[in-house]
């Protein structure tokens, strides 16, 4: 099962009121907006189905599946504007926001470690799959102690119109990990007055992560014992 939130909206039912009121061009912008948001949308449906497809293999056929859940989301327009602002990227206006590349994500949540790099690799060698940019956060956590495999895919969209490779932001990550981004992500929004405190909860969080890596470390270690010995069992 997945969580979906897809903020689309339909611009076509404006297109009169924007035209009377002189917002002939504010209406072209808009709609670029819009078909962007569906292609993108359209793909993160393609991604989707392709993981639903292989938790229901897991599911079916092995007694481990390695997916606990999965989260998708369309980026929030406001926080796109964001962070074209922030990282001032150059909008070329044939191709507004085509340069971003995760306003479509799916986030992946894996019960153990070794089952990111097995769900990695089951959507990476899908023959309409193409891997734009891959970063490994797991074995080269950010400074804050931020662990995660980001992978930007494309995956072709076929419309009405015609048929176009399309990118979808995927982020694997264990339990463990999402909790602490979760956690992370909540509290850097909170704005402290004191720099000193400020500081060493951020370095209280890189510790945490370690901590909760060796745990899942760990984790996995007794999962891939219990794996073998029930292996030689049934052998
Ligand atoms: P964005 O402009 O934020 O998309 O970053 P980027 O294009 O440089 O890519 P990066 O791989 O660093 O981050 C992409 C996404 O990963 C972010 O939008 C977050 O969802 C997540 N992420 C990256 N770094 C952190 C972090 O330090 N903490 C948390 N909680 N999430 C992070
Ligand atoms: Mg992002």
């Amino acid at each position: 099962m997945i969580i979906k939130r897809s903020n689309l909206f339909n611009i076509k039912k404006y297109e009169k009121q924007f035209r009377d009121a002189g917002l002939a061009q504010g209406y072209a912008s808009l709609r670029k907006i819009s078909q962007l948001y569906l292609l993108r949308h359209s793909a993160l449906n393609e991604i989707g189905t392709k993981l639903e497809n292989l938790d229901d293999e897991y599911s079916a056929n092995f007694d481990h599946n390695p997916i606990h859940h999965m989260e998708e989301r369309m980026k929030e327009p406001a926080s796109l504007l964001e962070k074209v602002s922030r990282k001032q990227i150059p909008l070329d206006t044939d191709d507004l926001f085509g340069n971003i590349y995760d306003i479509a994500g799916i986030r992946v949540i894996t019960n153990y470690l070794d089952d990111i790099i097995k769900v990695r690799n089951a959507l990476v060698k899908q023959s309409d799959v193409t891997v734009i940019k891959e970063k490994d956060y797991i074995n080269h956590p950010k400074p804050n102690g931020y662990r995660s495999y980001h992978l930007i895919v494309s995956v072709p969209v076929f419309q009405d119109a015609g048929v176009q490779n399309v990118p979808v932001e995927v982020q694997i990550r264990t339990v463990g990990m999402d909790t602490w981004a979760s956690l992370e992500h909540d509290l850097r929004y909170k704005s402290f007055a004191d720099q000193d405190k400020a500081d060493q909860y951020a370095a209280e969080l890189a510790q945490y992560s370690e901590q909760l890596f060796t745990i899942e470390e760990n984790m996995q270690r007794i999962f891939t014992g219990l794996q073998s010995e029930k292996n030689e069992h049934e052998s």
